[in-house]
């Protein structure tokens, strides 16, 4: 089967020039994302996930911040590209859904007519015809009773109707790329399920990429094909979902697993990762996680590790060897392994 590259990152840099310094939120990524991709990019707040999709999506002013790298989107690179074009594959070719649908939604003005709203402006179709077209984007998002709730104010929706109502104005257009910020973190966890079952079909049904953002690594485990682990402004960890869950080889990786309740670790403790991420202003010498590394070594606090293949068959940034890996993460796991039996 062939695969389609939709997105490829190529040493994407964002700095900000700030008063107190230059923050290097972005500092080096690259990535990239194929049709039917759910790429998941997991990390703890700050570490640059936002800041990474709304560069890719033309939305960081090019007059606050340094940007450098390529974005290239089905082959353009987009930080080269004018506002004018980037609004059009904005909405068109890209679309977006974030957190809180209500930063997107128009209080005063009924759902409906917002997502007919979105069409027109990018198409120039009969209004009728943008109706009907969103009475049938509002059922494919499993609204029931579109022609109804079509005519109701978001506050009239749940909070997960509402992202349900976001996602619809996202496919509006067929776009190809699907960038999801946090979408079900202020969702409670059985609407979160339903939203990422959602995202899912709406992935297979309109043959798209997803991109879903997240600092919850159990999300990504949910639906992501792909995951990479984002530390400090830069990828720490890249793989399948299998060969990150399976054979995960960074320590800030293995935290996050063990910060998340897992399924057949039941009774087993929840270990939150000890201090916090680092200034993006002064990030520390070597490897930008050592400071909370249990298991630094003699080049950690001096070499900054590249992110690339050290013999587990995909990439990680960490100077411990691939064998040294495999001993420390079973360690790591054994007492967990025997809580959960
Ligand atoms: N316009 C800006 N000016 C200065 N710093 C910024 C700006 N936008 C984001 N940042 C900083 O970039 C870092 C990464 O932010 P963000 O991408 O939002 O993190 P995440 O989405 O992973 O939580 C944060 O430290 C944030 O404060
Ligand atoms: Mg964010």
């Amino acid at each position: 089967m062939s695969t389609e590259t939709l997105l490829e990152v190529k040493d994407l840099r964002v700095h900000f020039p700030t008063g107190d310094g230059l923050v290097k939120a972005v500092d080096g990524l690259s990535f990239t994302v194929d049709r039917g991709d759910t790429f998941g990019i997991v990390g703890e707040s700050g570490s640059g996930k936002s800041v990474t999709n709304l560069t890719a999506l033309g939305l960081t002013d090019r007059n606050a911040a340094n940007i450098t790298g390529e974005v290239l989107f089905k082959g353009r690179d987009l930080l080269k590209l004018g506002k004018e074009d980037l609004r059009k594959i904005r909405g068109k070719e890209m679309a977006m859904i974030f957190q809180d649908p209500f930063s997107c939604l128009h209080p005063f003005y009924r759902v409906g007519d917002q997502i007919v709203e979105a069409i027109l402006c990018h198409d120039k179709i009969p209004k009728k015809q943008a109706e009907q077209r969103t009475y049938d984007l509002l059922g494919a998002v499993g609204i029931p009773k579109p022609k109804e709730r079509f005519r109701d104010f978001p506050h009239q929706y749940s909070g997960g109707m509402r992202q349900r109502a976001m996602i619809a104005m996202a496919m509006a257009h067929n776009p190809d790329l699907l960038i999801a910020d946090e979408p079900t973190t202020a969702l409670d966890v059985t609407v979160q399920a339903q939203i990422l079952d959602l995202i899912e079909r709406v992935k297979t049904e309109f043959d798209i990429g997803v991109i879903l953002i997240t600092h919850d690594l159990g999300v990504v485990s949910e639906v992501a094909n792909k995951v990479m682990v984002m530390y400090a402004g830069r990828a720490v960890e890249m793989g399948t979902r299998d060969e990150v869950f399976g054979n995960p080889q960074h320590p800030y990786t293995w935290g996050l697993l063990e910060s998340i309740p897992h399924v057949d670790h039941k009774g087993s403790k929840l270990v939150p990762i000890e201090g916090a991420p680092p200034s993006l202003i002064r990030t520390p010498n070597g490897c930008s996680f050592h400071p909370r590394c249990p298991h630094r070594f003699d080049p950690c606090d001096k070499d900054d590790p590249e992110i690339k293949d050290r013999g587990a068959g995909h990439p990680d940034a960490c100077h411990l060897s691939a064998a040294e890996k495999t001993r420390v993460w079973a360690e790591r796991q054994a007492p967990r392994t025997k809580a959960a039996s």
